[in-house]
């Protein structure tokens, strides 16, 4: 079955015909919100809102490891993650929509595996690719099906937040490697990796980052709320093809 978490900006998925909403609880805690199961096309779908429904949980709050777990106990074996990010690489303008490939993880003090705790033993992933490749492939062929542009590849940077970055940490990120910055790819990809779910992410570029474009002397926050808009419209459509 397919999960689809959505970040900001996606707290519902209006394509889904929701059948079920069920409250979960895991070892780890509650997630962050109930799970909608229902349908799109043809494909039984889970959605779970990563900030909740009312969008109250910010990026170092989410409970991720409550949330994937409760997925792959619903019978999720994939899992897409919706996220909003800014644009390092000023070609990555306000409603791009990115295919990443790699990530640098700059988050701290998350739980960031569940190989931990008194009962637990040493245990270590292969990460040399953080994302499935298998569901990057299915996800770059239904943006081609249904036409809509999705950039292939970037490196994906994640930040702890809430706040947003300086202009001199964005340039870091840059000479680090970094094409896009976000504050959540980060425990979720390497917990996906621990349980074994396939896990990929479509980053949704709201914003250029600190220091670049139009965000030169500061990031036009106001204006975020209207390119989400359009552009998860884009990504609810690919997420259609991938269910046909
Ligand atoms: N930085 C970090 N996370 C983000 C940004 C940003 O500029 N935009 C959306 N999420």
């Amino acid at each position: 079955m397919l999960a689809v978490i959505g970040g900001s900006g996606l707290n519902q998925l209006g394509n889904l015909e929701a059948t079920q909403r069920k409250a979960s609880r895991t070892p780890y805690g509650e997630p962050s919100g109930a799970l909608t199961f229902g349908r799109i096309g043809r494909r039984d779908v889970i959605f779970l809102a990563r900030h909740g429904h009312r969008h109250t949980i910010a990026p170092h709050e989410v409970n991720y490891r409550a949330n994937l777990w409760a997925l792959k106990d619903a019978g999720a074996v994939e899992v897409l993650s919706v996220a909003t990010v800014g644009g390092i690489r000023t070609s990555l303008a306000p409603g791009a929509l990115v295919l990443p490939h790699q990530i640098i993880d700059y988050t701290w003090g998350r739980h960031a595996t569940y190989h931990e705790g008194p009962a637990a033993t040493v245990n270590h992933i292969d990460f040399t690719e953080p994302y499935s490749q298998g569901m990057r492939n299915k996800i770059r062929e239904a943006a081609r099906a249904c036409g809509e542009k999705l950039v292939d590849g970037g490196v994906y940077a994640a930040t702890q937040g809430p706040r947003l970055e300086t202009a001199a940490e964005i340039d870091r990120l840059e000479r680090d490697g970094a094409d896009i910055v976000g504050m959540t790819a980060m425990p979720e990809a390497a917990l996906a990796r621990e349980i074994s779910l396939e896990y990929a992410a479509i980053a949704v570029v709201a914003n250029h980052a600190a220091g670049r474009g139009d965000a030169k002397r500061a990031v036009p926050l106001e204006s975020i709320a209207a390119v989400l808009e359009t552009a998860m419209a884009r990504v609810r459509r690919i997420i259609e093809e991938l269910c046909r």
